[in-house]
């Protein structure tokens, strides 16, 4: 860099440094201390600020600006690293006998000497493990298998309770350890998001969180609002820490990171054992979930004396909390249908409290679930929440069964349309055959197919498709390529789902989009039973066609890699009804994909190179970029004399903006390109 360049960039460079303590100032009184002391619209401009100036002086951005928080980068794969310090794990025990034995046998071990334990959650998440150097995050790593973990710093930088750069007086290098978790408000939005967009919910905040961390878009990590609960601290020989556990996360928390409130110094058995009693009742009204408590030696000096086991130091021990399980009466059973037309009986409740929230309902899951439990009306039954949020039925109270009490009556026809249910060979639940005049299940197979990893048409959302079947326009999901504009404008004026003249033309954009979905999303979104995501890849790319697949016997279909007997004759007996050729022959008509694009060979974009920039409404950035490379282009990260194309969405930068139209590069929408890369066929 020459003098003059120096000289004109000082005043950015201290501007951009000046937005960064203070977005950083901002972010840390906001996550550590719930403190907003600006408005949203204030934050987001001194963001966008630093965003677009790091845009501009690449050269000046710090890898550890906050503009990281919200992701962006994109993780090929997390590689794999050994940890400088083993990650232990602890011995754990239900009992609180176990508890007793352990602190007589520290007492015992340490002969006398003067000591205190700390007692402090057992946060219920990810153990990872940063490394800090002169202050600043280097390295993000997850537990593994304690010796090797995963690097996953650049989604850990998305986590607002993760400080990037250290305040005050801190250790020149050492290790902070935590629990990233994923607390219940950001949890239960996200499954709400998830099923909305037809994904499957997580089963619990502690799966979500590790998912989350080993999502290779961190923007999409950085949406998803994990917590760090930081509660460990270490060092190489030679790097002076503190001498108690305590006063190490009382330090921890004047360098910047989050360490929950609730630890306590304890001087004996009894201040322990009220500490667990305390939480095992406390734990619900927190707002993420623990499982037990961790119980150390507080005095990190007496670490050495008392030693390791195997795998486990002898200083510390974990209680863990048994699941929380309450009797209720079962009031009555309904059944839903889904839209396969699977049965679910759902146990209606007396209600009851059960971990922090009331329980009205649970799964009884299927017919062999009842019948293997031996429920019978008028039973109680036993309900227990552990990790999960959902509540489980574990059992039935017996000694409540009064003796005249009757096995339950399971329906024999749906409760929906009235059909006699079938029950196959073998199979543990029902379902019910009448697919085409049940209504539950016609909705529930259009919504699936318009969900977004089937056919993605986002427009259609379940209230628009209740309008347009209440219309008597579409009954099954052929029907969605006959829509007509005129049919669309004014549907259902007086409903907040209702169509006016751009909405008509958004969703028919979005209905033509769809014809470019590939044949294996194509094949999923029909809903067929048994097949999903993975399943429909497999067979898409086994047969390569749908003619290939209409005419496979149950043994061909059997040939493929997972599937078994029971999808293979799913599939066979879901092509020989007539119905369901006439409504593929009729998406076939419509443009829809119903044969496997070669991967090779297909050089519609050859030659030309892309660079895709900003946020699409109906694909993904790296959907389009794949989308380049299957058609035979080459997807570049920077706009240069040789690029043929930049595909713009919303939010592309300034300056790759002002650099395209500066060489002469055509800038193309999402619309343009779908045209371009199909149109030259
Ligand atoms: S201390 C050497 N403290 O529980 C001691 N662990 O097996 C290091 N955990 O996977 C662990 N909350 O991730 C400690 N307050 C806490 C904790 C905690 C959760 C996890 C930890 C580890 C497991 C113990």
């Amino acid at each position: 860099m020459d003098l003059f360049s120096c000289i004109d960039l000082e005043p950015v460079r201290q501007r951009m440094s000046e937005l960064a303590d203070e977005i950083d100032r901002l972010n840390y009184e906001y996550y550590m201390n719930d403190r907003s002391l600006v408005s949203d619209f204030d934050f987001d401009a001194m963001l966008r600020e630093l965003t677009e100036l790091e845009h501009q002086y690449p050269e000046l951005a710090s890898p550890l600006s906050p503009t990281k928080r919200v992701g962006g980068e994109i993780n090929k794969s997390f590689p794999q690293v050994q940890h400088r310090f083993p990650m232990l794990s602890l011995g754990n025990t239900y009992s609180i006998q176990e508890i007793e034995d352990f602190e007589a046998r520290t007492r015992k071990l340490l002969d006398g000497v003067e000591f205190t334990y700390t007692c402090e959650l057992k946060y219920d998440g990810v153990a990872i493990g940063l490394t800090y150097k002169h202050g600043r995050l280097v390295q993000a790593v997850t537990r593994g298998n304690g010796t090797v973990g995963d690097d996953i710093t650049t989604n850990a930088k998305t986590i607002n309770t993760i400080p990037l750069r250290l305040h005050g007086d801190y250790p020149d290098d050492f290790e902070a350890r935590g629990e990233v978790v994923y607390p219940f408000d950001a949890f239960e939005a996200m499954n709400r998001q998830r099923e909305a967009e037809g994904d499957e919910p997580f089963a619990n905040p502690r799966n979500a969180a590790s998912g989350s961390l080993k999502l290779q878009d961190s923007a999409e990590c950085a949406r998803r609002k994990l917590m760090f609960c930081m509660y460990f601290m270490m060092a190489p020989d030679g790097v002076a820490l503190k001498p108690t556990h305590f006063d190490r996360l009382e330090w921890a928390k004047q360098m910047g990171f989050k360490v929950q409130p609730y630890i306590k110094e304890c001087k004996d058995i009894n201040d322990i054992k009220a500490f667990i009693d305390h939480w095992d009742k406390a734990r619900w009204n927190l707002p993420f979930g623990i499982d037990g408590i961790v119980i150390k030696v507080n005095q990190t000096s007496l670490w050495d004396k008392l030693g390791l086991t195997a795998k486990s130091p002898r200083w510390a021990i974990a209680y863990k909390f048994k699941a929380e399980r309450v009797s209720t009466l079962l009031e009555s059973i309904s059944y839903q249908v889904g839209r396969t037309g699977v049965i679910t009986p759902v146990a209606n409740l007396k209600p009851v409290w059960l971990g922090g929230t009331t329980v009205k309902r649970a799964t009884l899951v299927n017919a062999d679930f009842i019948s293997k439990m031996d429920i019978r009306n008028g039973d109680h039954l036993l309900i227990e929440k552990g990790g999960e949020i959902i509540p489980k039925v574990v059992g039935v109270d017996m000694e409540q069964r009064k003796a005249d009490a009757l096995p339950v009556d399971y329906i024999d026809c749906c409760p929906e349309c009235g059909a006699p249910l079938v029950r196959a060979e073998g199979e543990a639940g029902h379902y019910c055959p009448n697919s085409d005049g049940c209504h539950p299940q016609i909705i529930g197979r259009l919504e699936h197919f318009v969900s977004r990893k089937a056919m993605n048409i986002d427009t259609l959302g379940p209230e628009r498709l209740e309008l347009l079947y209440a219309a008597g326009l579409v009954r099954n999901v052929a029907d969605i390529y006959s829509l007509r504009r005129e049919q669309l404008i004014g549907l259902g004026a007086d409903q907040a789902a209702s169509i006016q003249q751009k909405g008509a033309d958004n969703l028919l954009a979005a209905i033509e989009v769809s014809k470019n979905v590939p044949f294996e999303r194509v094949l999923f979104a029909l809903g067929i039973r048994y097949v999903g995501e993975v399943g429909a890849k497999k067979i898409a790319r086994y047969f390569q066609n749908i003619d290939a697949l209409m005419t496979a016997d149950e043994a061909e279909l059997a040939q493929v890699e997972d599937v078994g007997e029971v999808t293979a004759k799913a599939v066979c007996e879901w092509f020989a009804d007539d119905n369901h050729r006439q409504i593929v022959e009729r998406l076939r008509q419509a443009g829809l994909q119903m044969q496997v694009v070669r991967e090779e060979g297909d050089n519609n974009l050859a030659g030309m190179t892309f660079v895709v920039s900003g946020v699409f409404e109906h694909f993904s950035r790296d959907e389009i970029k794949a989308d380049i490379e299957r058609h035979g282009g080459k997807v570049s990260g920077s706009i240069s004399g040789k690029t043929s194309y930049v595909v713009a969405g919303e939010k592309m930068g300034p300056e790759k903006m002002k650099k395209a139209e500066k060489l002469g590069v055509p800038i193309i929408n999402e619309a343009d390109y779908v045209k371009l890369s199909s149109s030259i066929v």
